[in-house]
């Protein structure tokens, strides 16, 4: 459960709920910002986690939303067990994985790329009926500089609107739709498009199931328009909640080393990858746990 303290962040409109760390005993936890973000240490994925390891990564997992490993070497089996220990595995609906390892998303980009993944803020697959759960990215090989990843909580967007804004959110649903974001991607690299991608409504803002906290959960990737709204207030309403949730204050920054590992909440955080590196080379391996169907939040 998470505990929250008197807001203590204030823009002219902003306020942003501080969540309170709990003790750890078999992990180190340093955070990386007030509201999300933490880098874990003192172990090591590759060697497996015992008991109460895995419960405190867990717990760490849902109080800071995205977590970060450094030096962790880890092999395509080590990385896809480390995966399975908080679900089953999702197999990505367009983009390459490594040969005869379907669960093992390739993320690179180097000097003859036309495009890196991520470059706009999203939560992974949120065009599917049910959206990944989390996703645990392994970087290999990095620039010498530049690649970071911005991710934000979307727990702090949504505890920040106005009481009016929330109370215009509620019971409204969205269209994610994978088709404009999937189809010719990967053409590059041998990848055929499908006749189809995924595509579904999901509620705008959503309970986290484990924490029960409210988060939005429409992003500029993805969501197309809000459900039973005229297109040109529907299309406002969007244009706002995507300005909003890119406010840093909700933010924090991974600076890649190789071999770090990030594992975030795609429930309650989106993402955004910097493709600023061109023409050196960012490699690694994605591998996405599965997630259950989003559920409505009511305030
Ligand atoms: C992604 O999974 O969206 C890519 C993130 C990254 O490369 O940092």
């Amino acid at each position: 459960m998470i505990e929250t303290k008197t807001p203590h962040l204030q823009g002219p409109r902003i306020r942003v709920e501080v969540a309170e760390a709990s003790g750890f005993k078999h992990i180190a936890v340093k955070r990386l910002t007030p509201v999300i973000g933490a880098e874990i240490g003192g172990i090591s994925l590759a060697d497996g986690l015992d008991e109460a390891q895995l419960r405190e990564v867990a717990q760490a997992f849902a109080e800071f939303q995205v977590i970060f490993f450094r030096d962790q070497m880890l092999d395509p089996e080590q990385h896809l067990s480390f995966g399975r220990l908080f679900g089953d595995l999702h197999i990505h609906p367009a983009a390459p994985h490594a040969p005869g390892q379907p669960a093992l998303m390739v993320i690179r980009a180097d000097e003859n790329s036309p495009r890196a993944n991520g470059e706009v803020w999203h939560s992974d697959v949120s065009c599917d009926q049910h959206p990944p759960l989390g996703s645990i990215l392994n970087i290999k090989v990095c620039p010498t500089y530049g690649g970071d990843t911005l991710f934000a909580s979307m727990y702090a967007a949504y505890d920040a609107l106005s009481d009016r804004m929330k109370t215009y959110l509620d019971g409204l649903r969205a269209i994610h739709d994978g088709e404009h974001v999937y189809r010719g991607t990967y053409a590059n690299l041998g990848v055929a498009d499908k006749p189809s991608y995924p595509r579904a409504e999901h509620p705008v803002v959503r309970r986290h199931p484990v924490t029960g906290r409210p988060a939005l959960f429409v992003n500029r990737g993805f969501t197309r328009h809000i459900v039973g709204l005229p297109s040109d207030e529907g299309d406002a309403v969007l244009r706002y909640l995507f300005e909003h949730i890119e406010n840093p204050l909700f933010q924090c920054r991974f600076r890649w080393q190789p071999h770090s590992v990030a594992f975030w909440d795609n429930r309650c955080v989106q993402h955004r990858a910097l493709w600023d590196y061109w023409p050196q080379t960012r490699s690694g391996f994605r591998v996405t746990v599965s997630g259950d169907r989003p559920i409505e939040y009511f305030q």
